[in-house]
């Protein structure tokens, strides 16, 4: 190939066209790198044939030069390309490497880990499926009738603000509150009813250390034939017990949620920078004869109770975390404690 004699045709055109078929014929041949740079040099190098058949466009006539210049830049790309793919599917075989050096320090992977979200989703509804409560989940994208209207939560409460809901098309709402899920459950569900179900929940809130736009719940519901408050703080006691320990105490104080009568808030005493506080969890109660009546259960004969947590409060006094925002900033300092 290089250095041999190449005799020019009479026109340009098929000049060109005669020296791009044999360069791609020959590229086909090529196997290593080597050959494929004798192919670079004889077509594209600086004496190369294309080098050559340049000064042959100034005897062109001045109305072929447009196209036979086009030309020209069409076998030049044509070629380039073709060596570029060439060299790719060679891969760099044979080309000579810096040798190894088993001695050098390798690069060191550092484990990834879970979220502590997730970490205490899963240490919470393990603790509630070894008392028998069963997993449920519903939509995150809910309409008014789930959030608001089976909950008892009539059209003029302030939980139905559009400041205080992210309200989507017609209807739909991003759900405020897992308790959504209570009614998914008891509308495809006959009792007797044990469920937890667990999931992010959104309202505009400002973002501070204990407020976020979008948190996670986790609601309990039980339906049986004979329910009291006793049941009810009995499990959340038991809960608290077995996964803060023992010494855990927790205190119920008369509240009101339009779905349960009724209704009481649930703060958990804590040590809190060395000092004993009371801490709010979340909210429960017995399920509101109303709430029953909108799924069709019969009211003489069912009782229930219900609980919603906060699963960032939960986990921010599990693992002392002292700001909301630090689970969703994703700080893989922050993360990588847990
Ligand atoms: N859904 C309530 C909230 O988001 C929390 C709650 C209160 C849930 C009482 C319940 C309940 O199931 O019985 O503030």
């Amino acid at each position: 190939m290089q250095g041999a004699v190449f005799f020019y045709d009479a026109t340009m055109l098929a000049t060109l066209d005669k020296l791009q078929s044999e360069a791609m014929g020959e590229i086909q041949q090529v196997e290593s790198t080597d050959a494929l740079e004798s192919w670079r040099i004889s077509y594209l190098g600086s004496k190369g044939r294309l080098k050559q058949v340049m000064p042959l466009l100034k005897d062109v006539s001045k109305e072929d030069k447009p196209e036979v210049g086009k030309r020209l830049n069409e076998v030049k790309t044509t070629l380039e390309r073709a060596f570029d793919k060439c060299k790719a599917s060679l891969g760099g075989a044979g080309e000579a490497r810096p040798p190894l050096d088993i001695t050098e320090p390798g690069t060191t992977q550092t484990d990834g880990c879970r979220h502590l979200i997730s970490r205490t989703v899963g240490e919470i509804t393990e603790v509630f499926r070894r008392m028998g409560f069963t997993v449920a989940y519903g939509p995150e994208v809910e309409d008014e009738h789930h959030n608001f209207i089976a909950l008892n939560i009539p059209e003029d409460h302030p939980a139905r603000d559009p400041v205080d809901n992210f309200f989507l098309v017609g209807d739909r709402v991003l759900r405020s509150q897992t308790s959504t899920v209570q009614i998914r459950v008891m509308e495809s569900t006959p009792p007797p009813i044990k469920i937890i179900s667990i999931g992010r929940v959104y309202r505009p809130d400002t973002h501070d250390a204990t407020h976020y736009s979008m948190f996670h719940q986790c609601e309990g519901l039980l339906v049986a034939e004979k329910v009291s408050m006793v049941d009810l703080k009995t499990t959340l006691f038991q809960f608290a017990r077995a996964y803060f320990g023992e010494e855990a105490e927790l205190r119920f104080r008369p509240s009101f949620f339009p779905f349960t009568e009724p209704s009481a808030e649930v703060d958990m005493k804590m040590k809190i920078k060395g000092k004993l506080q009371w801490v709010e969890m979340g909210g429960c109660g017995l399920v509101d004869p109303n709430v029953f009546e909108q799924v069709g259960y019969d009211t003489d004969k069912w009782q229930g109770f219900a609980f919603g947590l906060g699963i960032e409060r939960i986990a921010m006094l599990k693992y002392s975390v002292p700001d909301i925002r630090l689970f969703f900033e994703n700080d893989a300092r922050f993360l990588r404690q847990f």
